[in-house]
């Protein structure tokens, strides 16, 4: 695939690209057989996926030592060149004594899923200790029990882990419908140049949208036109893996989408709808610049932010588990994000007197109405509407239609 000379360039200047080619495949196929085996959970898999296609670039597999220390202490990775680019969370592998122990002297695994269909081999292995406590203090700023990514992915997962370059045998699908919506960086910088972006603007979201997300979007585009960009592209680029057990699923996230688009809440000629692959960490403030750094390699150069990213209520207190104006703060400061054009935006609300979603305005705290997601699922499952201007009636629809399948018959 063709790399835009118009685009911003990937971290590390190049696409790292891991899947083995065609012709290839089947040789691979046959050296993953006669490696030792380890198994892959489905966040392992998702994992597997966004490095595969270079969303991590530079990462070229699971973190060594060397890159998990730099994720977890400074969230970024020195480049060969002496820059830096960002990696706030750690991309890695866990493995347990007894899969250690079956590695041995070998310098190369094999990655295989639940149905034992082999996925990828690493090679070049490095094993080293897991430090969870650390890793999970450092990544979330708490070790509180009940952190979703944690009591999912780490609490239970090997004591060990395993890194290095990864080869991918082939693309990742999930046979779900939705894999055409699945556009690597590479195809995402392909269809930027096609439709001539001369900006990309990404807006990053795991919840259904609504009008005060989406006049975060309209504001940007209007602000970059006002700049002199003549075609900016809005990339409205939900995250596909693995989210908490009360998110809204992606299935039906993306039919609300759709509905978005369709009511012309969002306009479908300057905006490309994509699933992000990667899981969720719900690591806010740190969690986000890995949002951005994804982004800048599928060739955006603007990124909105606004209120709480990637945040939720604290897992045992009654507050949010990260203050909500850090996570724009941090991505505005962030080490190789320089590149990266952070458009912050202030908390949006209703407001009672315009009947529409508008930005806070605190001198007039009163005439505004603050919506939660747990306020919209009350008021889904009681199919009670939101108040007129809150979300589109099709992108409602969808999440009362969600909320109905949840109900036991
Ligand atoms: S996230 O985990 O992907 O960040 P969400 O889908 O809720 O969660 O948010 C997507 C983006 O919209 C984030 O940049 C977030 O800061 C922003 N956002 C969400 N709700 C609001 C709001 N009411 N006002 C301003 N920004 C918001």
């Amino acid at each position: 695939l063709r790399v835009s000379a118009g685009l911003i360039e990937p971290d590390g200047g190049k696409l790292v690209e891991l899947l083995v080619e065609e012709p290839l495949r089947g040789l691979k196929k046959k050296e993953a057989l006669s490696l030792p085996r380890i198994e892959l959970s489905s966040i392992d898999i998702q994992w597997v996926h966004v490095l595969s296609e270079g969303w991590a670039s530079p990462l070229t597999g699971f973190m060594r030592e060397s890159e998990f220390l730099q994720t977890l202490h400074f969230n970024s990775l020195r480049l060969p060149d002496g820059s830096v680019a960002n990696m706030s969370v750690p991309i890695v592998l866990a493995i347990d004594d007894a899969q250690k122990h079956s590695i041995g002297d070998s310098t190369s695994v094999a990655l295989f899923d639940s149905k034992n269909n082999p996925i990828a081999v690493l090679k070049n292995i490095e094993i080293y200790k897991h430090p969870k406590e650390e890793r999970i203090a450092r990544t979330w700023g708490t070790t509180a029990p009940g952190l979703p990514y944690v009591d999912q992915a780490i609490t239970n997962a090997g004591n060990w882990l395993i890194g290095g370059d990864l080869e991918v045998i082939e693309p990742i699908k999930y046979h779900d419908g939705l894999d055409r919506f699945r556009q690597s960086p590479a195809e995402l910088r392909e269809e930027f140049t096609r439709r001539n972006a001369d900006a990309v603007f990404a807006f990053q979201l795991r919840n259904p949208v609504h009008n005060g997300h989406a006049l975060l979007m309209t504001d940007t585009r209007r602000r970059l036109l006002e700049m002199g960009y003549k075609n900016p592209i809005l990339l409205l680029h939900p995250l596909g893996g693995y989210t908490k057990a009360d998110d809204v699923p992606l299935s039906w996230r993306m039919k609300q989408h759709e509905k978005v688009l369709e009511d012309g809440v969002l306009d479908p000629e300057t905006t490309v709808v994509s699933i992000f692959p990667s899981p969720m960490h719900y690591a806010g403030p740190t969690e986000v610049q890995w949002h951005a750094k994804a982004r800048i390699n599928a060739g955006a150069n603007f990124y909105i932010v606004g209120r709480d990213p990637a945040g939720m209520g604290h897992p045992t207190e009654k507050r949010d588990l990260y203050d909500a104006d850090h996570g724009k703060k941090v991505l505005s400061m962030a080490p190789g994000l320089e590149r990266l054009n952070i458009l912050p935006f202030r908390v949006a609300a209703y407001d009672k007197t315009q009947g529409k979603m508008a930005f806070f305005d605190p001198s007039r705290a009163q005439d505004f109405l603050f919506i939660s997601g747990t306020k919209m699922r009350t008021l889904a499952k009681n199919k009670e509407n939101p108040p007129e201007g809150f979300m589109c009636p099709g992108g409602w629809k969808v999440l009362v239609e969600y909320y109905d399948s949840l109900v036991p018959a």
